[in-house]
């Protein structure tokens, strides 16, 4: 099992990166674990070519990192917070960034990510408002025909606020388990 975590808070040590390390504590030991802060890899705008030269530039830099990172794992858990109902710009971006790496040659992209799980988890200010970061990160699991693990959601603002949040800590013992 190797499990890509991709950070995509727009601040360092926030609520959604401390309840996806908690969850992370409960993984196998022999899971091999990769942490990614979406900020420390920023990428250029989105371009889409699908109807234009059809097959986008071969990756570069971020983008490469981000995309070979992405083919690396078993497991992509999506570690977003709650912005304006939805998933942080930076998770956003990188998600569009998939539908360039479908038409790569030679990466096989869709095929290989049929063969992941993708999880998603997110702290949000106010509970129950997060249908549409979920519903981003399961349809888009359903399109590409990904295992779909589900979103650990906890509750704060503050940074570690999450840490009061005692059914979401007891989730996150949890969350991994059904792997
Ligand atoms: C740009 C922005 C948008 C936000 N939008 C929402 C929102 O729509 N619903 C909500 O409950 N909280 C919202 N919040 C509060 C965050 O979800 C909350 O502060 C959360 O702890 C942030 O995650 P982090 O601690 O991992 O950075 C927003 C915060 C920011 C900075």
């Amino acid at each position: 099992m190797k499990i890509l975590f991709l950070l995509g808070s727009s601040r360092a040590g926030g609520n959604t990166e401390t309840l996806a390390r908690r969850a992370a504590e409960t993984l196998p030991a022999d899971a091999e674990q990769r942490w990614l802060n979406l900020n420390d890899f920023p990428l250029p705008e989105f371009r889409d070519v699908r109807h234009t030269i059809r097959i986008p530039p071969a990756p570069t830099g971020h983008e490469k990192t981000l995309l070979d990172a992405s083919l690396w794992a078993t497991d992509i858990v999506i570690a977003s917070p709650l912005y304006w109902y939805s998933v942080s710009a930076p998770v956003k971006q990188y998600l569009d960034y998939w539908s360039g790496w479908m038409y790569l040659p030679d990466t096989s992209f869709k095929p290989r990510m049929r063969e992941k799980t993708l999880w998603g988890v997110s702290v949000a200010e106010e509970l129950g408002m997060e249908e549409h970061l979920v519903g981003t990160l399961q349809r888009s699991a359903n399109y590409l025909k990904m295992r779909w693990g589900g979103v650990l959601v906890g509750n704060g603002n503050r940074p570690d606020d999450v840490l009061n949040d005692a059914s979401a800590l007891v989730a996150a013992k949890s969350f991994f388990q059904t792997v």
